[in-house]
């Protein structure tokens, strides 16, 4: 798992010689754990083949804003490949948008500069970018009187003004023959700084525990009583606090998902497993998010052989799970303490009841049932406070997990100020 795991990148490439590094970018972005797409304009067409960059990327290339044709005869394919919400036809320009969670233009050409620092759209990659709300990165490529030229400078300062990343250019001996400012920078340096590009700091120096996944209530060695929780909120939840700069334990039931990187995983079974765990480690903890779809009852009695099918009907006696989020939030002083709430019905007032019965700083509910909430890429979120209630609408996982954090971040250090505050009064 790399540093870039389930982000998607809109990869723009222009016409400058350095578009031959570009293939190198999407191997080395995709094996940071990156999905990505890529956009061509009609000049990088001259540099580098869409064929290759549809290998190396493992999906078809963007070309062309009007080539309703192609849209709509590839977009299935795409779908399917792509797991979760993508382009329909002839609306790329702003699904492609949608989709990503960052666009990176390496190499970006002087004209292309010109062209985004102007607002145009005369193409499908300008268009995205003027489209998109996600980040915009990009990575001039040109010959060194090209990149000192005072138009170029001024299109840069405008750019940056707009809130565009811009990384390097590298100095050094050029395609040309001359030597200066205006080689881009080498992938792998791409990688590294689309990657911080992600890390957001708000939670810098703090440490955090996210339960995930089911938990399993052993009946006998073959069977068991689970729930469909999949983890993937909770697996986000925690990439997304690393990314904000926390020190994170995951603490997750049995899952298909990969440990996450940068995260301290700890897998158990059973929900007392679970709570063993959190309070192993809970003391040191600043914030406690609690994703995991725990398990209320387990059996009474964990039986040590398969037990055999006899009478018509059978009973299982159940017992009472001691309750992780409910301890947690008892603890003095507890951490910041987050649940979660999958509700078929009374979203709302469900999420409430459970904020004030446990006393939690925030709960997070969504709607579960068909075709929503467990195993889905896609899920919205209603954050339940005691003064307000947000609503996060639907999207990825991934974006979702961001948002909350965001959120849970400005909440937790609101908290911590208030009660300095409170303390230092005379
Ligand atoms: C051989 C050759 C190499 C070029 N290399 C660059 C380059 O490295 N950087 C650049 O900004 N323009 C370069 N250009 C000029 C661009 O290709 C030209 O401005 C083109 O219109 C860019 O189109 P685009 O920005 O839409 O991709 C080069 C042109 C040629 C013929």
């Amino acid at each position: 798992m790399g540093t870039l795991t389930n982000k998607r990148i809109l990869l723009g490439v222009t016409g400058g010689i350095a578009a031959y590094k570009s293939a190198d970018a999407v191997r080395r972005l995709r094996e940071a754990g990156a999905e990505v797409r890529v956009i061509m304009t009609a000049g990088a067409t001259e540099f580098i083949t869409a064929l290759t960059l549809q290998a190396v990327s493992g999906h078809p290339v963007y070309q062309h804003m009007f080539d309703t044709g192609a849209e709509a005869g590839d977009v299935q394919g795409r779908t399917s490949a792509a797991g979760g919400r993508m382009p329909r036809a002839a609306m790329e320009h702003i699904d492609l948008a949608r989709w990503a969670d960052i666009v990176l233009v390496a190499p970006a050409s002087a004209n292309f500069l010109a062209r985004l620092a102007q607002g145009r759209a005369d193409d499908l990659l300008t268009t995205v970018c003027l489209a998109t709300e996600v980040p915009v990165a990009v990575a001039p490529a040109m010959n060194q009187q090209m990149w000192s030229n005072a138009a170029t400078q001024s299109n840069l300062a405008m750019l940056k003004k707009n809130g565009i990343s811009i990384f390097g250019p590298a100095e050094g001996s050029q395609a040309c023959g001359e030597v200066g400012p205006g080689r881009m920078l080498e992938p792998a340096d791409l990688v590294k700084l689309v990657s911080d590009l992600f890390t957001t700091g708000e939670l810098d120096g703090l440490t955090m525990i996210v339960t995930a996944g089911p938990t399993w209530e052993t009946i006998d060695p073959v069977r068991g009583l689970t729930n469909r929780s999949s983890g993937k909120m909770g697996y986000a939840v925690a990439e997304a606090a690393v990314e904000a700069g926390a020190r994170v334990i995951l603490i997750s039931g049995p899952t298909s998902l990969p440990d996450p990187a940068r995260v301290q995983t700890i897998r158990v079974e059973s929900a007392q497993e679970m709570y063993d765990a959190v309070h192993a480690h809970v003391r040191a903890t600043n914030i406690f998010i609690g994703v995991a779809a725990v398990a209320d009852y387990r059996p009474a009695q964990k039986a040590g052989n398969k037990i055999k099918k006899t009478d018509e009907t059978m009973t299982l006696e159940l017992t009472r799970n001691p309750d992780i989020l409910a301890s947690v939030a008892a603890l003095k002083p507890a951490p910041f303490t987050v649940g979660f709430a999958a509700e078929t019905e009374d979203l709302e007032q469900q999420a409430r009841q459970k904020l004030k019965n446990k006393n939690l700083d925030l709960v997070a509910a969504n709607r579960v049932g068909p075709g929503l909430g467990f195993g889905t890429d896609e899920s919205s979120l209603l954050l339940v406070e005691h003064e307000t209630v947000t609503e996060l609408p639907i999207q990825p996982k991934t974006k979702l997990a961001r948002a909350l954090i965001h959120h849970i971040a400005a909440r937790y250090r609101a908290k911590k100020f208030a009660t300095v505050h409170v303390l230092r009064r005379p």
